[in-house]
């Protein structure tokens, strides 16, 4: 199969043109998740995936990371078009997925060993992405030793230490506590300062939404399309009881709220029929 060369700037950091994505696609299971989804991520953006649960979020992160093929268009990163995963685009798993019989730092480290690193450098890549996230002490613990939010930040630190240029995060803070989430965004917004790579952050949370982005993706109900893109322009840090972050909250909910409503009914209605 050839492609063309692609017409856009090879500076951008995704680029999605016309993706579609039907699972099982030809079979009497295919199930359309995405439809028509055209963005473009810059360099060092921080955009969040906003939509109701369902809508193919994380099949399009999927698709970013090379994980799964679309059905329907392409999608590039830096001028090279998206064919499997790369280490220039890390992706965290919506649930926490370290390997328990391995200690924290290697975890952290399991890339570089599938990319035959010594033990030596490893360690000490470990090292300097577990500081990044607070959590140099744990890295001779093994992940049932830690927190929640502990476990995340490791999960964080892994997909750091390979120096992504792409930093695709599929509900990272879900499962966290009110405070430990607040801390943990924090704490990604520093992340994200330092490293200079692209963020892109699926959330259900409106709050969290405009607590981070730069721009927030809002998609429709399934087959997922872009409904709306919503700049946001609060300087940073931010202050999240401002009349302006209460606006964006309104606006935003206002914007899922449709398409919510839409899923649940096509989600019962399947249930219905199962
Ligand atoms: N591996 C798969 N095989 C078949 N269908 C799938 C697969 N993964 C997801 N789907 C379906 O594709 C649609 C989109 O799923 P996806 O997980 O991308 O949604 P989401 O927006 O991330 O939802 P949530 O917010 O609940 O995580 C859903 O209807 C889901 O059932
Ligand atoms: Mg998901």
């Amino acid at each position: 199969m050839s492609f063309e060369a692609p017409h856009f700037s090879s500076r951008d950091a995704v680029v999605c043109r016309g993706i579609g994505k039907t699972w099982a696609a030809g079979t009497k299971r295919a199930h359309e998740a995405l439809r028509d989804v055209d963005l473009d991520i810059a360099p060092g953006e921080f955009v969040v995936f906003l939509g109701p649960s369902g809508c193919g979020k994380s099949t399009l992160l999927y698709l970013i990371a090379g994980l799964e093929e679309a059905t329907e268009g392409l999608v590039w990163s830096f001028g090279d078009l998206v064919e499997t995963p790369s280490p220039q685009r890390s992706l965290i798993f919506q649930e926490t997925s370290l390997f328990p019989w391995l200690t924290v730092w290697q975890n952290v480290s399991f890339g570089l060993a599938i990319r035959g690193a010594s033990q030596q450098e490893r360690r000490a890549v470990a090292a300097e992405a577990l500081q990044r996230v607070g959590l140099k002490a744990a890295m001779d613990k093994r992940p049932d030793e830690l927190s929640g939010g502990m476990r995340q930040r490791v999960a964080v630190a892994r997909a750091l230490a390979m120096r992504p240029k792409v930093l695709l995060m599929d509900e990272p803070f879900a499962a966290l506590d009110v405070q430990t989430r607040a801390r943990m965004q924090d704490f990604l917004l520093d992340v994200w300062r330092d490293s200079g790579a692209s963020v892109l952050f699926v959330t259900h949370h409106i709050d969290e939404a405009v607590a981070l982005a730069g721009r927030v993706v809002v998609f429709t109900s399934r087959p997922g399309r872009i409904k709306t893109i919503v700049p946001i322009t609060l300087p940073r840090p931010r202050n999240l009881f401002s009349r302006e972050a209460e606006a964006l909250r309104i606006q935003l909910t206002e914007l899922l709220r449709d398409e919510v409503d839409r899923a649940f009914a096509e989600q019962e209605a399947m249930g219905a029929t199962a």
